[in-house]
Formats: structure tokens, C-alpha cells, sequence
């Protein structure tokens, strides 16, 4: 089928790549003009395992391009039908899916602005055969409100809501093993459409109508935001009681009932998603007189994460005025560059106001994280960050981290302090090499 994207980034980019590398002639467009011009030169704008690979495959086989959004406003106009009851032609696009970013704005609400001027860009330069899907993640009712919106200026455009589930760090692989499918759609032409470009996936299919899918989205991300907050409150009462929470989270999430995924304690849930959503959930909610107590709870725990982090460092080594700290990992997560929402930046501004030096090594964050945080110095490997350092933070669980050479770190540092909070170290061998070993929970 004939598609297109509207928005590159970490969803459009990887959701474009893998449509087309499923057959379907896929169109990329963003209005960032490096962002498309690294693309069309063959350079990824983000890191993301193994979507280089398919982005270059499906280049090569002429389904895939990137078009920056003037260029391709400019050629659409032309090719746009005159006649709005001619039948769909052979060269018109099948669907365009909306995949730009939803930010919280200062209240929690999602900021929609990105949703609408994109949906009228589409308007104007697509036929009303071509059905619009947002992949974006949008507050219910959403979708109803953009085809209002059309409908008041003119246009018949179908929107239909399918929203994306992927992590980024494994967005190939989870797009290609989707648990399900959910479309919000409000007629079998639409339905018909979504089935057909994800046929060849052939995954379980939800369907509903686009506002039940719309909150599908977020009540599934608010979910295990909780899953993630509660334990780490679970790690917090760990410490008080002298037990362990790697062994609470497996002796809880072997009952298939809860589940292990998301269970892992650590320094709090970070990332573009999770805390922009389950603000813009709860927000919703009040607004429409019906508050959810258990989200606003989740987002106090999450917001007091980081400073109980901090805490702790500071607990151990004292005063932090003119101490060095060495932090491996800035990124939200591992496998990604992505720093937006991290707990590692909230953290280090947290080390940074209370006088500390911060040393900052992360294998593929250091671009976006020295950009927001210029007090720090980013070093090129976790030996440099280490040198007299009077402690090492992780705070994004790299593989790489658990394979240092630790008696090398031991003797680079001024003292041996190990804050491990992500819980990915032998803090016996660690011990034995004799670091201080601090891990959460
Ligand atoms: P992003 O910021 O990485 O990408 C958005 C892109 O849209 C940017 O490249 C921007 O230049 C482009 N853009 C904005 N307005 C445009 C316009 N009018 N025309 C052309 N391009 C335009 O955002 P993202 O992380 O990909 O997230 C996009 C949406 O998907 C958000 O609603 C997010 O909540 C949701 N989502 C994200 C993930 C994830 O892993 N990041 C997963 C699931 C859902
Ligand atoms: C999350 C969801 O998992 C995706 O399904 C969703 O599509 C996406 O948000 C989105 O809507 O953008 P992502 O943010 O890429 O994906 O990463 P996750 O793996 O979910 O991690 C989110 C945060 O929670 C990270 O900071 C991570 O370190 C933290 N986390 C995760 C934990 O602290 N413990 C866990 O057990 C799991």
C-alpha cells in the first residue's frame, strides 16, 4: 500500500522504516530540515539498534523516502484530485499517519498543537481518500475533536487512532512482535485499511472506536508507570526492613497475575512517555470532575525519586561542595540517546546545586546530554569520569557498565564509593575489590 509519515522522530522514523520493510511504499516527512537532510544522506538522527540496517535495505529497494515537509507541500499541491467524488487513483496515498511529538504543557495537559497544524497540513495536500491515522499519543476524544475541526473547514477526511507501543532501545523488535494492535476507528473503511497495512504482521487486532483506543494508550503507560512507582516504594521500605527487592519483585512477578516486566526498582521512571502521559492522564481526569488519586500518587513518587537519590549520595559522603562525582549513564534507559525526562539529568541538577563536580560518561548520550546539562563535563570513557572521583553513580543500566575493569576504577578513584541504582552489579565482588557498595532496595 502507498503510506506516508508525517514526523520522524523516534516513532515516525522507526514506524516508516518498518512498514516499508513489511512492502508497503512508505513516505517519510518532517519539517526539520537536518533531520531529512541526515536521512536522505544515509545518516540515522537517532540511535536505535538495528533500524539502520532496515532504513537502508528498504532505501535500496525504492520504498522508502524522506521528504522534508516544503518540498513536499509544494510537489502535493499539484497532485492533489480537483474533484473531491473522483474515485481514489492508483498514485493517491492510502493513509498518512500523524507521528509528531504530544509535549506536556505547563498545566500536565498534552499540547495538541503539533497534532492540529499537522493535521491540516494533511487536509490541504491529501485527497479525502486518504485516511488520516494519528500514532501520536493523544487524551481521548482527540480524534473526534481533529474531524470536527475538518468538518468545520470543508474537509471529509476519516481520522482513525492507532496508537504506538513500542520502547524505543527495542523499537524493531517490538514493532515487529507486536502483543496486539489496537485501531479506534469509526467506519469499516477505515478498519479495512488499518487491517490491510498490518496484515503482513499478521497480529491480534483490537478494534474500537478511536476514543477507547486513545485512552488504551495512555491507561496502558500510566499502568506500568504504577507497576515501576510501586516498587520503588517497595525498594524504599527494603531498606528500612533489611530485605531484598530483586527477590521481592521475582517472588511477586512469578505470579503470572502480576508479572515480572516492570518491576525492576531503580531510580525512577524517566523517558518522552511515561511522565508526560500519566501527567496528561491525570490532568483529563480532573477536568472531567473525576480525579485518579492512584495517578497523582504515582506522579508524587516519581517527582520525589530522584531528590531520595540524591539523598542517598549525599548521606554517605557528606557536604557535596567541590567533590567530584563520577555518573555513568545520562540516558532515560539503555539502548537509546534519548534524554528527555531522564532521571539522570534530574539527578546530576540535583548534585550540581548542592556544589558537586560532575563527570558524566554514557556510550550514546553524551550529544543530547551535554547540551542540557553544560555545568557537567562529559568525558570520553568511564576512567576518565572516574579519576579522583570520590564516587561512581550508575544511573543507566549500559550492559557495558557491568563489564568495566573494576579494580582499574577502584584505583582511579579518590574514594571508593560504588552507588549502583540500577541494581546491575555483583556487590560481592565489588565488596571484595573493596568498594563501599550502595545498591537500591
Ligand atoms: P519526536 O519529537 O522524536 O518526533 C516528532 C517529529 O515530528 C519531529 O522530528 C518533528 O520535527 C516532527 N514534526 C512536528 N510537527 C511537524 C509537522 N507539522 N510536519 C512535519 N513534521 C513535524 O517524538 P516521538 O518520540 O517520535 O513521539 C511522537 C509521538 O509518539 C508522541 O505523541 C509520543 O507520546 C508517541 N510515542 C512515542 C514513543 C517513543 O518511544 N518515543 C512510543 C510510543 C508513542
Ligand atoms: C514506554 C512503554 O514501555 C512503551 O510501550 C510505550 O510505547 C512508550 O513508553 C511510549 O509511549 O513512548 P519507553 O519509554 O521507550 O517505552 O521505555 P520503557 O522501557 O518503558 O522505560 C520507561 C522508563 O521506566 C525508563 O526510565 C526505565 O528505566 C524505567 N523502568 C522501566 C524502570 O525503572 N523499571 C522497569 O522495570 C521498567
Amino acid at each position: 500500500m502507498k503510506i506516508a509519515f508525517i514526523g520522524a522522530g523516534y516513532v515516525g522514523l522507526v514506524s516508516a522504516a518498518m512498514f516499508a520493510h513489511l512492502g508497503h511504499n512508505v513516505t517519510c516527512i518532517d519539517n526539520n530540515h537536518d533531520k531529512i537532510s541526515a536521512l536522505q544522506n544515509g545518516k540515522l538522527p537517532i540511535y536505535e539498534p538495528g533500524l539502520g540496517e532496515y532504513i537502508n535495505k528498504a532505501r535500496l529497494a525504492g520504498r522508502l523516502s524522506f521528504v522534508l515537509s516544503s518540498d513536499f507541500d509544494s510537489c502535493r499541491s499539484r497532485e492533489v484530485s480537483q474533484d473531491p467524488q473522483e474515485s481514489k487513483s492508483e498514485e493517491e496515498t492510502d493513509a498518512i499517519f500523524i507521528a509528531v511529538g504530544t509535549p506536556p504543557l505547563a498545566s500536565g495537559e498534552a499540547d495538541l498543537s503539533y497534532i492540529y497544524d499537522a493535521t491540516m497540513q494533511v487536509a490541504q495536500s491529501y485527497s479525502e481518500n486518504t485516511l488520516i491515522v494519528v500514532k501520536s499519543t493523544i487524551p481521548p476524544g482527540t480524534c473526534k475533536s481533529l474531524e470536527s475541526m475538518l468538518r468545520a473547514k470543508g474537509f471529509s477526511h476519516k481520522v482513525a487512532s492507532n496508537p504506538e507501543f513500542l520502547r524505543e532501545g527495542s523499537a524493531v523488535e517490538d514493532f515487529l512482535n507486536p502483543d496486539r494492535i489496537v485501531i479506534g476507528v469509526s467506519d469499516q473503511k477505515a478498519e479495512a485499511t488499518l487491517r490491510e497495512i498490518y496484515k503482513p504482521l499478521d497480529p491480534l487486532i483490537i478494534k474500537t472506536d478511536p476514543t477507547t483506543s486513545e485512552l488504551i494508550k495512555y491507561a496502558s503507560n500510566s499502568f506500568l508507570a504504577t507497576k515501576i512507582a510501586f516498587i520503588n516504594e517497595m525498594a524504599n521500605l527494603c531498606e528500612k526492613v533489611d530485605a531484598d527487592v530483586e527477590m521481592l519483585s521475582r517472588g511477586m512477578g512469578l505470579d503470572h497475575r502480576i508479572g515480572e516486566a516492570f518491576l525492576k526498582a531503580g531510580p525512577g521512571f524517566g523517558g518522552s512517555c511515561f511522565p508526560k502521559d500519566i501527567l496528561a492522564l491525570s490532568h483529563l481526569a480532573k477536568t472531567h470532575e473525576q480525579p485518579c488519586h492512584v495517578l497523582d500518587a504515582v506522579i508524587f513518587s516519581n517527582q520525589n525519586r530522584r531528590t531520595h537519590m540524591a539523598r542517598k549520595i549525599s548521606n554517605t559522603i557528606g557536604d557535596l561542595k567541590g567533590k567530584v562525582i563520577c555518573v555513568l549513564g545520562v540516558t532515560f534507559k539503555a539502548g537509546t540517546d534519548d534524554v528527555r525526562s531522564s532521571p539522570a539529568v534530574d539527578i546530576i541538577n540535583i548534585l550540581l546545586q548542592q556544589g558537586a563536580n560532575i563527570r558524566v560518561y554514557d556510550p550514546e548520550g553524551a550529544a543530547h546530554g551535554s547540551r542540557l546539562l553544560p555545568e557537567a563535563t562529559f568525558a570520553k570513557d568511564p576512567y576518565e569520569a572516574a579519576t579522583k572521583a570520590e564516587a561512581v553513580v550508575i544511573l543507566t543500566e549500559w550492559d557495558e557498565f557491568k563489564l568495566l575493569d573494576f579494580k582499574k576504577l577502584h584505583d582511579t578513584l579518590a574514594k571508593p564509593n560504588m552507588f549502583d541504582f540500577r541494581n546491575i552489579l555483583d556487590g560481592e565482588q565489588l565488596q571484595k575489590l573493596r568498594f563501599s557498595y550502595h545498591r537500591i532496595g
